[in-house]
């Protein structure tokens, strides 16, 4: 009778792999979502019924389990190492030349280069056994309960060998997508790109969030081909397929010159944007094993393959209109907003044009064919107006006299204009946003879309009415898209901003020309907010850093009665007053040492990071020199990341520097 069971279990899990296999690696269903959804609750009800007839490479495991309190660490078998990068068709040909110096007739098999993270995986019998992250190379993280999660990734092999595989976990386009849009509803921060939003997700500890992501795996290397008797790269993405693994097989392709490989690199860059996933480039590997054997590696990384990145992406779209906004300094700034494009995986459809000055010398006009591209590829900019593509008559740009919102006259000040009116709802509404932000009074669940309609509904005209919200708690709940638990969650965390040390309250009141690293400077040296807001423009220009257009901005901004009675209020409504970091909890690792960030964080914003280091002890600069202890890199990490190599200067991603900052404030 069991074993008639376990047969039928069996059976199932047969069927819903090979289903899943079709649809999620091969992409081409032969079931229906139906037929699909009633195997598997079929199994998952026998699991539960018969949990230790439950195999540990079953289907429903995809689904997540428990959290974890941390990553355990996994040393590779092998050392993961990565290729060089190369940007053009010079370092093409230089690196054809070079390899022809070593092999004869060489081919090369050329691969899209997936824009993800890399994956380890260990196989036993078969059956998936360990995934890891590549950390340093040496050492990364065990992340199998999350990777298990990956429907595109086999629990069970179609033949049973112990092998590791190694290649791309990522999101494509769509889930990243859904992710961001699902973020954006929670007032959350969005993934800047798909390869941020895939590194986010495998780094979950609960792998039931991992599960919902949507990510994906692409295999793409076999260290130690040889133990399976195969004889080239070409032959390791067979093999990878027939045993059940997604691979570039559509795309992958062979070449035997730099002329070959060029022409690729520009199919592939026509295709790129219709792909359903992110790429960043090609990667050229020589394809005989016994060649590569030849070729070796250099103390860094292998002679035998390298890496092309493409130039950022500039996509053309047109421009519909250029609509001015206004900033909580009244600050006026002209924005393009054009058809919505896809760059590098996401969608946009506007981007700043700063000024006046800058939509002159662009010479931009509405109705302008325009290349979009990603500026350290986060913040879309216009690269340039295509002149040539210009239609008649088009009326040059025009910089507004009044304010878009209130009508006031505007002023000029340095190339900027401002919209003068205090009172104006548009700098009222950016104040709000301000001060909830992250690294202000970092309110929780109270993002630019819900202050806008709360601005609008009456519920919240001034910052003091953050504070008020408890009151008319149940009115609240009643709106259409808010719930008990996120009006509640909102309350709460409206509760612990009052908490927050001196320098957020400073920062949060929008000051003109204080930020962050200013508020915090002024809050430890004043502690008080009493102390501060009595200050003088002598006292403020004597502290390094102030200069005098910050000490004026200051003593103006405490001179207006209406910022007096604001502070008076909100030190009633019972938010701390006092600088309450103060007391810096030392740690070896930090405590007088430099360090320095460079890319784009994922998990920290930077002001978040230079704060822990500092209550650690520790300080951060923007120079990379000997004398830096490390270098935390995030995405696209620019010429800091390269120096600090030069220098052989330890560097951390965000990751580790997570955990060193755990593990300092444990002791
Ligand atoms: S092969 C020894 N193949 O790009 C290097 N890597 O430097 C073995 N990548 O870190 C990696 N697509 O994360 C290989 N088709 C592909 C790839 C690929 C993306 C990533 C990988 C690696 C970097 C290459």
């Amino acid at each position: 009778m069991l074993e008639d069971i376990k047969k039928k279990m069996n059976d199932l899990i047969d069927k819903i792999n090979k289903a899943s296999y079709e649809y999620y690696t091969l992409d081409e269903p032969t079931i229906t979502d139906q037929e699909y959804d009633d195997m598997y609750n079929e199994l998952l009800r026998l699991e539960e019924k018969y949990p230790k007839l439950k195999r540990n490479d079953s289907p429903t495991n995809r689904v997540g389990g428990e959290a974890l309190e941390k990553f355990e660490k996994v040393a590779h078998e092998t050392p993961m190492l990565s290729f060089d990068d190369i940007f053009n068709s010079e370092e093409i040909e230089v690196f054809d030349a070079r390899i022809k110096k070593q092999v004869k007739n060489p081919t090369y098999t050329l691969e899209p280069k997936m824009d993800g993270l890399s994956g380890s995986l260990i196989y036993r019998d078969g059956i998936l056994e360990r995934a890891a992250t590549r950390g340093d190379g040496v050492i990364g993280e065990n992340i199998t309960t999350n990777v298990k999660t990956i429907r595109s990734v086999p629990l069970k092999l179609t033949e049973k060998i112990n092998i590791e595989v190694r290649g791309e976990i990522y999101m494509s386009k769509l889930s990243f997508q859904k992710v961001n849009i699902e973020k954006k509803k929670n007032g959350e921060k969005e993934f800047a790109n798909p390869r941020n939003a895939a590194a986010g997700s495998v780094r979950q500890l609960d792998s039931k969030i991992t599960a919902q992501r949507g990510l994906d795996f692409m295999a793409y290397f076999i260290p130690n081909p040889d133990k399976y008797g195969l004889k080239s790269q070409h032959e390791s993405l067979e093999y990878l397929k027939k045993l059940g693994f997604k691979t570039n097989y559509k795309l992958n392709s062979l070449a035997h010159n730099s002329k070959e490989i060029e022409k690729y690199i520009e199919d592939l860059g026509i295709k790129r944007s219709n792909l359903p996933f992110p790429i960043d480039g090609v990667v050229l590997k020589v394809d005989s094993l016994e060649d590569e054997a030849k070729l070796g590696f250099t103390a860094r990384v292998p002679r035998w393959g390298i890496a092309y990145k493409f130039p950022a992406l500039e996509v053309l779209t047109t421009l519909k209109e250029i609509k001015f906004t206004v900033g909580r300094t009244g600050k006026i700034t002209p924005n393009a907003i054009f058809d919505p494009v896809h760059v590098d995986g996401s969608l946009v459809s506007k981007a700043t044009l700063h000024n006046e000055d800058y939509c002159l010398q662009k010479d931009v006009r509405v109705g302008d064919v325009i290349s979009i591209r990603k500026a350290g590829d986060v913040i879309p900019e216009v690269v340039e107006v295509k002149l040539d593509r210009r239609k008649d008559n088009l009326p040059p740009f025009k910089m507004i006299e009044n304010c878009p919102i209130c009508n006031t006259k505007l002023i000029k000040k340095d190339a900027i204009h401002y919209c003068p009116n205090s009172n104006c709802p548009a700098r009222h509404t950016e104040g709000l946003i301000h001060f909830a932000s992250r690294d202000a009074m970092n309110i929780d669940g109270i993002g630019e879309s819900i202050i806008q309609d709360f601005y609008n509904m009456g519920y919240l005209k001034k910052i003091t009415d953050f504070y008020h919200f408890n009151e008319y708690q149940e009115q609240l709940m009643t709106l259409e898209g808010f719930g008990e638990k996120s009006i509640s969650n909102m309350i709460q965390s409206i509760e612990n901003s009052k908490k927050n040390s001196l320098e957020k309250l400073i920062f949060a009141l929008g000051i003109p020309h204080v930020g962050a690293k200013t508020a915090k400077i002024l809050a430890i040296k004043y502690k008080t907010m009493d102390n501060f807001s009595k200050t003088s423009l002598e006292e403020l220009t004597n502290i390094p850093d102030i200069g005098e257009t910050i000490a004026q901005s200051i003593v103006s901004y405490f001179s207006n009665e209406n910022n007096k009675q604001l502070i008076k209020e909100l030190k009633r409504l019972g938010l701390n007053m006092k600088y309450t970091k103060g007391e810096t909890q030392e740690s070896e690792e930090f405590n007088g040492k430099t360090f320095v960030l460079t890319g784009s964080l994922e998990i920290f914003t930077r002001n978040e990071a230079e704060e822990k280091i500092e209550a650690l002890g520790g300080k951060t600069s923007s120079s990379v020199s000997k004398k830096t202890a490390a270098v935390i890199v995030g995405a696209n990490p620019g010429s800091k990341y390269t120096k600090a190599k030069e220098l052989k200067i330890p560097i951390w991603t965000e990751q580790e520097f997570q955990e060193k900052l755990a593990n300092s404030s444990e002791k």
